[in-house]
């Protein structure tokens, strides 16, 4: 029995879809288990390029089935989207290959709605969501008056269902001062997407657990990043869902003892999508030239992404709070041609206190009283697209990611340096 679990150990963003894809190559069945349409990937097939949102970068392996689980929220609007686009491909994604945990949520316009006008509300305090409808989804989830995807079986039911939670979100939206949404237009969409997908609907814990108890490797695909993780991020600039390396076990339900590895993914630097504290972000020219070198902006919502140095006080926390066996660092090549390179290493407050993990839990007040401690080290020049080995890269990238894997305390299994899917060094 073999469950890998993928996640982001920084703030989304982290390049996973491309660590997911390489890891597909071996998987039997790949998950998906928490958040929505908030996350996106770039994937390249046929020579065009697709952003997915939903649908597992797995859907790329022929031979790999892919599951959207009971943890993640969907938006059914996007998922027909993205079946068609891939069926215009040539990529199978039909209900053979693709499926849909009954007991994932679904999203509606009204949530979205809700979502826009509640973020608009908090004025200053805005935490720069995607409008996705994310919160509000996951709102009705836990108050257990949501819609699960299951409902879709019954088609007429789950349109009189629809059109009855629009109402309610309405009243809401009115309070807000914002446009409600037509509930009898909504229920006649959503009853068309439920005859579309509920051919889908499986029971995902047995997939899953058929698949583990035949000795089959499951990989999980975390979205988003551990410090937008509901319990464990930088609360309440967070998402709504448990992107840490647990959440693949309830957002999938299976054991612990299946997992066999986790890998956590970062970016040879920071970055952020939305508000919320950044120790290590620079404001400054080196900032706007990772941005545009790395083409840091988002494939959701296309905003400018803020950008940062590596901070391994995030990473150490990281491989605390997901279990990591092994770091994946993205994007190093955005780093060549800078003189100099910053890593923050521990934080430290006025009053002398030193922390080397992420001090989290007390909130964003608290930390803003943290300042980075960082060590500088040299850059390189050269182009370091065409490495495979370690063994290839100049010494100051090679000093770099080795120094990273000590600072982490966690082996570095893969380590990114362009956009290709063969621009990898393993070893
Ligand atoms: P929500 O998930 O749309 O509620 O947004 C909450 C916060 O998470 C915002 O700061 C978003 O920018 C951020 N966020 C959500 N999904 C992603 C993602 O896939 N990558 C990076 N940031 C994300």
């Amino acid at each position: 029995m073999s469950a890998i679990i993928v996640v982001g150990a920084q703030w989304g963003d982290e390049g996973k879809g491309r660590v997911v894809d390489y890891l597909a190559q071996e998987a039997h069945l790949v998950a998906r288990y928490n958040g929505g349409d908030n996350a996106g990937h770039t994937v390249v097939a046929q020579g065009r390029t697709l952003k997915l949102h939903l649908v597992p970068s797995g859907i790329l392996h022929r031979d790999a089935l892919c599951l959207i689980g009971a943890g993640v929220v969907v938006n059914p609007e996007r998922l027909v989207e993205e079946i068609e686009a891939l069926a215009e491909l040539g990529v199978a994604a039909g209900p053979e290959r693709l499926k849909l945990s009954a007991a994932a949520h679904i999203i509606l316009p009204s949530h979205r709605a809700l979502d826009g006008a509640r973020d608009a509300a908090r004025g200053q305090g805005a935490i720069g969501t995607t409008k996705r409808g994310i919160g509000p989804t996951y709102a009705d989830k836990a108050a257990r008056v949501g819609l699960r995807a299951g409902e879709m079986g019954d088609p007429a039911r789950f349109a009189e269902r629809v059109a009855a939670l629009v109402e309610e979100h309405n009243r809401r939206l009115e309070r807000y001062g914002v446009e409600p949404v037509a509930p009898d237009e909504a229920a006649e969409r959503y009853r068309a997407y439920a005859e579309r997908l509920s051919p889908y609907l499986t029971d995902g814990t047995a997939l899953v657990g058929d698949a583990l108890a035949a000795g089959k490797t499951v990989l999980c695909e975390g979205a988003q990043g551990l410090l937008l993780d509901i319990d464990h991020g930088t609360y309440p600039y967070v998402t709504s869902s448990a992107t840490v390396a647990g959440g693949a076990l309830t957002g999938l339900g299976f054991g612990p003892a299946a997992v066999s590895q986790v890998i956590g993914v970062a970016k040879a630097y920071t970055t952020r999508v939305g508000r919320g504290p950044f120790p290590t972000e620079l404001t400054d020219a080196i900032g706007d030239r990772i941005r545009e070198v790395g083409r840091e902006y988002g494939t959701t919502t296309g905003r400018p992404r803020r950008c940062g140095w590596l901070d391994v006080v995030i990473l150490r926390y990281a491989a605390r709070v997901n279990g990591l066996d092994g770091l994946a660092l993205t994007k190093l090549d955005v780093l060549s041609g800078l003189e100099r390179l910053r890593v923050a290493v521990a934080y430290e407050r006025d009053d002398g206190a030193r922390t080397e993990f992420f001090p989290a839990e007390f909130g964003v007040e608290e930390l803003a009283r943290w300042r980075p401690v960082y060590e500088e080290l040299p850059g390189w020049e050269e182009d370091i697209s065409g490495a495979r080995r370690r063994a290839d890269l100049p010494p100051a990238a090679r000093a770099y990611v080795e120094r990273v894997e000590e600072w982490v305390g966690v082996p570095l299994v893969m380590v990114g340096v362009g956009p290709g899917r063969e621009q990898t060094v393993l070893s």
